[in-house]
């Protein structure tokens, strides 16, 4: 697949069979993430793969809405900053987190962003706190999102380039 016909095949994938992702696959995913350039090459991003239930149902839970899906993943992707090592952490790990999502597609495999900054739990505390805690980060981290893997179960229509809507100023 060309990069253009990835692009038009990226949808966002909520539902999964069930099945494990292969370590090759993983891998490739993983790789993506670590070539998403950084703002001056500061590389402030870390990496967690999590693969334990418990750990991802508690992380289904981390915000109000819009995790559900982290519980029955086969993996996810958390995607930390360090804002100790540079500001530019949120777009870092955005960037980061785009770049694994157009791999998982040329992967066949089914991924969807899961926002965690600036989002809350159904008791009001912080979604990012909630993250860092599950997973034991270092308290200082920031976390823009989650990326949730796993081989899919639906299979929406590819975009089209007519239908993407979001003008271009041509000047
Ligand atoms: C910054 C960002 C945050 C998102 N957060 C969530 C989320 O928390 N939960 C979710 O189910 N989808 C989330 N998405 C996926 C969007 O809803 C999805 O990309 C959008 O509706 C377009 O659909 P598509 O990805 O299938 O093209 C997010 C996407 C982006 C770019």
């Amino acid at each position: 697949m060309s990069l253009l016909e990835i692009m038009l095949q990226r949808r966002s994938i909520r539902k999964y069979t069930g099945e494990d992702i292969s370590a090759e696959k993983l891998e490739k995913i993983l790789q993506a993430g670590l070539l998403a350039p950084t703002s001056r090459n500061r590389k402030p991003c870390t990496l967690y793969v999590v693969k334990d239930r418990a750990k991802l149902e508690a992380l289904s839970q981390a915000k109000n809405a819009g995790a559900a899906m982290l519980a029955d993943c086969a993996a996810a992707i958390a995607v930390f900053g360090d804002p100790l090592k540079a500001d530019t952490w949120i777009e870092d790990s955005s960037i980061a987190l785009s770049y694994m999502n157009l791999m998982a597609v040329e992967q066949g495999v089914g991924s969807c962003w899961v926002q965690m900054h600036l989002r809350e739990d159904r008791e009001g505390q912080d979604a990012e706190q909630n993250v860092l805690e599950i997973l034991g980060a270092p308290a200082h981290f920031r976390i823009v999102g989650i990326l949730s893997l796993g081989m899919p179960a639906e299979m929406p229509e590819p975009h089209s380039l007519p239908d993407v809507g979001t003008e271009t100023i041509q000047i």
